[in-house]
C-alpha cells in the first residue's frame, strides 16, 4: 500500500484557488487537508464557511478536516452538511473526547484525535480502540511552513507500537514540516498519512511532489 497523501490547502494560492483546486483533482493526492483555525485555540485564523462551501463544491477529493478550535463539537453539523469525510478534533479542545469522538461517528464521518507536540500518546490509551486516525503534530499548530519537531518520530514509533497492542484500526497521520527530508523517516517509523502544504504548494511542480510522496 503506498503512503496515503492529504496536501493541506492552507499553503495554496487563494488569490486563484480553483487553480489549486484542479491541480489537486487531477493529482494522485488522496485527501484534501484543511485547516480550521479560530484565533483562540491557535494564534491564527484561516478560512471559514463561505470559502468551505466553494471548496467542497470543487474538490473532488475526500475532505479531511483539522479543526484548531475550542469546542470543535459545535461544528458537528455543518461540516458533515459540507461533506466532510474525516472530522479531526484536538485532544487538548475536548472536555468529553469519548463522546466527541461518538458524535463524529453517529454522522457517518471518520473520527480521528490530534495531539499537540507536548501531549504525551499515552492520552489516548482510553478511546484508540474507537479512532479512525491519529494526527501527531509534528509542529505547534496555527502555521504552515515550520521547522519539524524531531521528537515527533519517536512518538511515531510510540503510537504504533499502541495501535499494534490494541489491535486498533486507526490510521497515523502527521502534520507539519513534511518535506523530501523528514517524510521518508516518519513513514519508516509507521506513518500512514502525511500532510504537506508548504512543500507541495510551493514546489515548482506539485503534482511531481505529490507522485514523489505518495512513493515513499
Ligand atoms: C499547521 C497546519 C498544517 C500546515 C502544515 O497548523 O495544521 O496543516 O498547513 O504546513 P507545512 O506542511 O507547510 O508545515
Ligand atoms: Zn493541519
Amino acid at each position: 500500500m503506498s503512503t496515503i497523501v492529504a496536501p493541506s490547502l492552507l499553503s495554496a494560492d487563494f488569490g486563484d484557488l480553483r487553480k489549486d483546486l484542479e491541480m489537486i483533482n487531477r493529482s494522485e493526492a488522496d485527501w484534501l487537508h484543511l485547516d480550521i483555525m479560530d484565533g483562540v485555540f491557535v494564534p491564527n485564523i484561516s478560512f471559514g464557511f463561505p470559502v468551505l462551501k466553494y471548496v467542497a463544491q470543487y474538490c473532488k477529493k475526500p475532505l479531511d478536516v483539522h479543526l484548531m478550535t475550542v469546542q470543535p463539537e459545535k461544528f458537528l453539523d455543518r461540516f458533515h452538511e459540507l461533506g466532510t469525510a474525516i472530522y479531526n478534533v484536538h485532544f487538548e479542545a475536548c472536555m468529553h473526547l469519548n463522546r466527541v469522538i461518538y458524535e463524529i461517528k453517529q454522522r457517518g464521518m471518520k473520527a480521528a484525535v490530534t495531539l499537540n507536540p507536548s501531549t504525551p500518546v499515552s492520552m489516548l490509551n482510553d478511546v484508540i480502540a474507537d479512532l479512525d486516525m491519529v494526527l501527531i503534530m509534528t509542529v505547534n499548530p496555527g502555521f504552515g511552513g515550520q521547522k519539524f519537531i524531531e521528537h515527533s518520530i519517536a512518538k511515531v514509533k510510540e503510537l504504533r507500537r499502541l495501535i499494534t497492542q490494541t489491535d486498533s484500526k486507526a490510521l497515523i497521520q502527521v502534520d507539519g514540516g513534511v518535506n523530501f527530508e523528514t517524510a521518508p523517516r516518519l513513514v519508516k517509523a509507521g506513518v500512514d498519512v502525511l500532510v504537506s502544504g508548504s512543500t507541495i504548494f510551493l514546489a515548482p511542480d506539485p503534482e511531481e511532489a505529490i507522485r514523489t510522496l505518495k512513493k515513499l
